[in-house]
């Protein structure tokens, strides 16, 4: 789906731009910042290929988080829509050097305004892995309940680690 751009004080999330690709690939080598089924390593071509493909895909909103001050990429995002249930389901990741300053909080935010007061859908959800505590607090701050906690429920693309994994909802209080 075609994002729209979404603008807090500090950030700018927008759609990603083929010629943006490489700034993908440079987030992508922090095997942190790899979920899902994204490969590892994450080469030009996967990302050149997930930035056409996304904007086909109608159950999906993908951003890039830019920087205001110094218009760089610092990280993305998403939400996953569940039209049928009325629900979505959000996920961020932030390059390294853009940690600790509030910044996923605030594309956080973003995201949760956009899905509950302009979509208007009822619920919104999100997963972290147990120890995950950066995130956990960056939905706690957003609203969100732990829900559901899965023992096991977890495993590492990369490194095949088993983790347990929690499970994370906030009804739409908008
Ligand atoms: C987890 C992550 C998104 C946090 O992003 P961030 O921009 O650093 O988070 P914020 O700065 O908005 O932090 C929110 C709060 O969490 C705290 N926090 C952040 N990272 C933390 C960590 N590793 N351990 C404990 N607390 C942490 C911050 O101090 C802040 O607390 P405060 O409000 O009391 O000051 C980021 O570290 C990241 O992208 N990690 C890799 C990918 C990932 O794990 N994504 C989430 C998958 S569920």
């Amino acid at each position: 789906m075609i994002s729209p751009k979404l603008e807090s004080e500090r950030l700018l999330l927008k759609n990603w731009e083929l010629k943006e690709a490489k700034e993908f690939v440079k987030l992508a080598k922090d095997p942190k910042l790899i979920f899902g089924d994204m490969p590892f390593p994450y080469l030009l071509e996967h990302a050149q290929f997930w930035i056409k493909k996304v904007l086909t895909l109608d159950d999906k909103y993908y951003f890039a988080i830019h920087e205001k001050t110094t218009k760089k990429i610092v990280g993305f995002c998403w939400i996953t829509i569940y039209l049928k249930k009325n629900e979505g389901l959000i996920a961020y990741g932030l390059g390294n050097e853009a940690r600790g300053k509030g910044y996923a909080t605030e594309a956080g935010r973003l995201m949760v305004n956009f899905v509950f007061k302009k979509l208007k859908l009822k619920k919104l959800l999100a997963e972290t892995k147990a120890d995950n505590f950066g995130s956990h607090k960056v939905l706690k701050k957003l609203g969100f309940k732990v829900i559901r906690k899965m023992k096991n429920g977890h495993r590492d693309v990369i490194t095949d680690e088993i983790q347990d994994q929690w499970f994370w909802e906030a009804k739409n209080f908008l």
